[in-house]
């Protein structure tokens, strides 16, 4: 284990979005994900944001059910600049009213597109421009690197591929300088660590679009440790054929994982093969999920 992380003595994740209300809920789901890191060390308490969802109302009811105000933030971070994670940005420092900083990818005001099953844009969207984000407290901290967000928690940067059979592109598109429409490789796909004291690091993903095996690779590269016991988030198998679902079930079984929740974007079929992987280990993701370590 690397010293430098740090580790925390607690987590709490409150998942404030995924497609999925949960069974008999108050809370909202609409397509998108987004939770609420809650960690405790050295005797601070820090919350993160990561990601704010495609609408900013859906979040802010879900919060407000878990009893947590928009302006206990501390810091926000975005996987990825699709709509279903950052729509809601500018909305929600609306509500929060004070200086936030924002940790994200230097393309994520970038337009992308795409056409299936119609053609369309699926950034960050107009309305969050780069000017009113800042004139309402967004302080924009743009990096490909990893970074120590807090003690023990790590945003993964730019994750490199090096699994044969993910990241094969889930046709998106992008503008390139000379103004062509051309393959997106969302480099900008970001995932959290947080390492938890004696216990290991617990994953947070987007939609992990540089594929699940690549980040967990990255961060046990980062952290030089194999014992990453929590994964949380969309895996973007959704659109994934039967080889590479098998590989990715494979690639999991090389952590020693205590929980699965994968959401979102991570399509039945995957979720099945992961259940019956990890019959034990895997939960279903919703809106109002809480989980403490
Ligand atoms: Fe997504
Ligand atoms: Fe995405």
């Amino acid at each position: 284990m690397i010293d430098k992380w740090g580790g925390v003595e607690s987590l709490k994740i409150y998942t404030l979005l995924d497609d999925y209300a949960g069974y008999e809920s108050q809370f909202w789901a609409t397509h998108g994900v987004s939770f609420l890191l809650e960690v405790k060390f050295q005797g601070y308490t820090k919350r993160i944001l990561s990601d704010v969802g495609p609408d900013e109302r859906v979040i802010l009811h879900n919060m407000e059910l878990f009893g947590i105000s928009p302006e206990s933030v501390d810091v926000i971070t975005l996987s990825h600049a699709h709509y279903d994670h950052t729509k809601g940005l500018l909305g929600f420092l609306k509500e929060a009213k004070k200086e936030i900083p924002i940790i994200a990818h230097p393309s994520l005001f970038r337009k992308n597109f795409i056409n299936r099953p119609y053609f369309r844009e699926i950034g960050i969207g107009l309305k969050n421009s780069r000017e009113d984000i800042e004139k309402n407290g967004g302080i924009l901290i743009l990096t490909r690197e990893p970074m120590n967000i807090a003690e023990g928690v790590v945003i993964s940067g730019e994750v490199d591929r090096v699994t044969d059979f993910e990241a094969k592109g889930i046709g998106t598109y992008n503008i390139s300088e000379e103004g062509y429409l051309e393959r997106d490789k969302l480099l900008d796909d970001f995932s959290l660590a947080v390492n938890i004291k004696d216990k290991g690091l617990v994953v947070i993903t987007g939609c992990a679009h540089s594929g699940i095996i690549n980040i967990l690779k990255h961060f046990k590269n980062l952290f030089r440790t194999n014992s990453i016991f929590g994964v949380i988030g969309g895996l973007h198998l959704v659109s994934a054929n039967k080889d590479q679902i098998n590989k990715t079930v494979e690639g999991l079984k090389e952590f020693p994982l205590k929980w699965i929740y994968a959401g979102h974007c991570t399509g039945f079929p995957a979720q099945v093969a992961i259940y019956n992987a990890f019959p034990k280990a895997y939960g279903i993701l919703h809106s109002g999920l809480l989980i403490r370590e």
